[in-house]
């Protein structure tokens, strides 16, 4: 592990861990998203390692990251004109665009598709590393298969230490949920998951997109999502997570009853509450996720939260459900997969 500071970067620990990149090894580094599990993008074996040092299954493709838009023409076969317009406004950021795939890019970090997920992070210690290893870098979320992911180094630490040569320890990530996802290999670009930059903020400069349906109902046989990574249990604590939807005063009620029943029974409860709601619980164990004024602090804190239940052990979680407007689909859309869907009405 280690310590890098954002304002004020150690080069000696950023060419570490380009030379690891360079020879093939693994580091895990912060981006403004969450952290990445970094491999050298077009060599086979060092993505066949990340695969097993997050037990991933291997048909699910992983975004190649670059520190410079010139790394871009040699991994992509064409760059569509709306691809173009989002990229200018966009990158460098919390963005990620499917490409059709140029010949260089191995399969195995395509899971087998003829196209490639390219994101430019806006992190200075991202795109740092990456231009000092001088590639394009292959980076999932650094968490083991299935666990919230990372926006803390200390989480990559629990799930990855001793499985990767090093950990970049720059601080928590500033927007903690992972980047928007867009295909734009059709005529009509869909997102296939929703993050920071939204759809209304893509719409407003490149008109009507399509949203991949999978992205806001649980996928089924016959609603399977085009990006590979939203059909596994996802972002998912060992405590079950219940979603209580509704007025948020009768919301409150329902849960602190349910909480109240649940000890009686020596259930250990968690509840997802926020800075406007923590007070009114009398029972369980009371996380504050955020601010609903400012739905960005929720963001920013779900997958630490969710990670913390777990540590804490609780057996169910009671969550409070958010507006889905904005940076709001991005927080539903992970919120949903942690709970299954689980819902209470009231
Ligand atoms: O914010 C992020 O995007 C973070 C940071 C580290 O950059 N990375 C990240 O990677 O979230 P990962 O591997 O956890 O998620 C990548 C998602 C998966 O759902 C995967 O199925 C999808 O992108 N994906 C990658 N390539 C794809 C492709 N060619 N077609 C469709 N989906 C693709
Ligand atoms: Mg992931």
């Amino acid at each position: 592990m280690a310590k890098v500071d954002y304002d004020n970067p150690d080069m000696s620990q950023i060419k570490k861990a380009a030379d690891i990149l360079k020879r093939g090894g693994l580091v895990a580094f912060p981006t403004e998203t969450v952290y990445g599990l970094g491999g050298n993008g077009l060599d086979a074996s060092a993505c066949r390692k990340i695969y097993e040092a997050k037990g991933r299954p291997s048909d699910n493709p992983l975004i190649l990251h670059i520190s410079d838009i010139s790394q871009l023409d040699p991994i992509v076969s064409k760059i569509p004109e709306k691809a173009k317009v989002i990229m200018n406004k966009f990158w460098p950021g919390p963005l990620t665009i499917i490409f059709p795939k140029a010949e260089c890019v191995p399969k195995e970090i395509t899971g087998g598709f003829n196209t490639v997920a390219v994101r430019f992070p806006s992190h200075k210690i991202a795109r740092l590393i990456i231009q000092e290893a001088g590639l394009p870098i292959a980076a999932p979320s650094a968490n083991s298969s299935g666990k919230p992911s990372p926006t803390r180094a200390s989480h990559v630490e629990f799930d990855l230490f001793g499985k990767i040569d090093m950990i970049v320890d720059g601080g928590a990530t500033e927007v903690g949920l992972e980047s928007t996802i867009i295909d734009v290999t059709n005529e009509t670009p869909m997102l296939l998951r929703p993050g920071a930059i939204t759809r209304e903020m893509i719409e407003e400069v490149i008109g009507h997109i399509d949203v991949d349906p999978a992205v806001f109902s649980k996928p089924d046989k016959n609603l399977v999502p085009k990006a590979p990574g939203m059909k596994y249990t996802h972002y998912s604590p060992k405590a079950s997570v219940i979603l209580v939807k509704g007025d948020i005063e009768k919301v409150i009620e329902k849960i602190n009853n349910l909480a109240e029943n649940d000890e009686k029974q020596g259930v250990k409860v968690g509840i997802m509450a926020t800075l406007q709601t923590k007070d009114k619980y009398s029972f369980g164990t009371v996380l504050d996720v955020g601010d609903r004024e400012n739905p960005e602090t929720i963001g920013s804190n779900l997958f630490k939260m969710l990670r913390k239940f777990d540590f804490l052990g609780v057996d169910v979680v009671y969550s409070e459900v958010f507006d889905e407007a904005g940076e709001g689909a991005a927080i539903m859309n992970r919120l949903n997969k942690a709970a299954g869907y689980n819902y209470i009405n009231v």
